[in-house]
């Protein structure tokens, strides 16, 4: 069976992006691969979180996968940092990257960008940390987002630079996945681009119903349509966009049609948008509510998946400890 991988970054609670950008193909994944889902709990040290606050986000997005429908029985589901073969071979990848390369990647440049005053050597090392996750599991597939592409370019290179510097066949190339299906987008309530945590226009599957419904009513719109079958402007788009992924699809063809005849009321549209978003968070919000509380399941589940994803990466550390010549006397 074929392996396939995905991290994600403890840094906030999941939106509806996430979910059905990500989290959903992971559903589908668990059923018939192999599959490895991680907290990426050390690539978050970067942007250097209270202890706290990292704590808090690690149960949450654990607590969200696992509401999600994500299975530890299928899947392996650990925490990054329950691993210690991970940063041993980071040590060990981090010898055959070279500065220069590691300059050049684009989420680099963005970092010093965005945290001019808090430019370490993990953000520099991140795609060299990214690529060991992946490589320990010799993973083939990661469904990721656009933005990843580049790491997972760093991560074949730096896979096919060991295997051919100690003449070994240990890694497989790993790529970029998404079930030959177009990526899905989901666009933010703010009128333009997409959700994001960072951007302030998520909703997200924590919020309590009157939270949604406030932030879908005050979601941007215009003044209307003045002609029959008028093309949407971004703001208009957006929302019918979001319709069509959370709402029945007789849903979102009524409201169509309202704004093809210049019938639309936006604030109608607005409150079945948030009623059917309601209808698909509220289960999940309890569950996570629920799942959170329960710091003994949560452990049971996290000591289970630290020892599947250790048994694996254990085997290929050997491998690789084997390669550059460290040998018992
Ligand atoms: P955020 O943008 O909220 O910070 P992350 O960068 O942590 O989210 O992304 C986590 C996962 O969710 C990635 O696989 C990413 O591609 C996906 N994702 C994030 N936002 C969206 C969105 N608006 N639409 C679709 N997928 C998304
Ligand atoms: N860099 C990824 C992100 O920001 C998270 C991540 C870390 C990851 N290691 C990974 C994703 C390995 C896939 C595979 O979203």
């Amino acid at each position: 069976m074929e392996t396939v991988l995905s991290g994600i970054r403890p840094t906030g609670n999941l939106h509806i992006g996430n979910y059905f950008g990500a989290v959903k193909n992971f559903l589908k994944l668990q059923e018939n691969y192999n599959s490895y889902f991680f907290i990426a709990d050390f690539h978050s040290l970067t942007t250097h979180p209270t202890p706290a606050d990292l704590h808090n986000n690690v149960k949450y997005v654990l607590a969200e996968y696992l509401a999600c429908g994500l299975d530890p029985e299928k899947a392996t589901l650990y925490v990054q940092s329950d691993v210690p073969e991970i940063p041993e071979m980071y040590l060990l990848m981090n010898m055959n990257a070279y500065i220069g390369e590691l300059e050049r990647t684009t989420t680099f440049k963005d970092k010093i960008r965005k945290q001019p005053d808090n430019v370490n050597a993990g953000l520099l090392t991140y795609p060299v940390l990214m690529a060991t996750d992946i490589l320990i599991h010799r993973a083939k597939y990661v469904p990721v987002g656009k933005d990843q592409e580049q790491n997972l370019e760093m991560a074949r290179k730096f896979g096919k630079r060991f295997n051919h510097m100690y003449n070994v066949d240990l890694f497989p190339e790993p790529t970029a996945f998404n079930f030959g299906e177009q990526l899905v987008k989901v666009p933010g309530l703010d009128g333009s681009g997409k959700m994001g945590k960072s951007e302030g226009n998520a909703v997200y599957l924590i919020d309590e119903p009157k939270v949604i419904e406030k932030k879908v009513m005050r979601a941007v719109t215009d003044s209307g349509p003045t002609q029959m079958n008028q093309e949407k402007p971004e703001a208009i788009q957006n929302l019918f966009t979001i319709m069509n992924i959370v709402s029945e699809k007789g849903t979102h063809d009524f409201f169509n049609e309202k704004y093809n005849n210049c019938e639309i009321r936006y604030g109608d549209m607005k409150k079945q948008l948030a009623k059917d978003i309601i209808a698909f968070t509220s289960p999940l919000r309890e569950q996570i509510l629920e799942i959170a509380a329960d710091d003994a399941y949560l452990h049971k589940v996290v000591t289970m998946g630290a020892e599947k994803a250790r048994e694996s990466a254990s085997k290929t550390l050997k491998e690789v400890r084997k390669a550059v010549g460290f040998r018992r006397f």
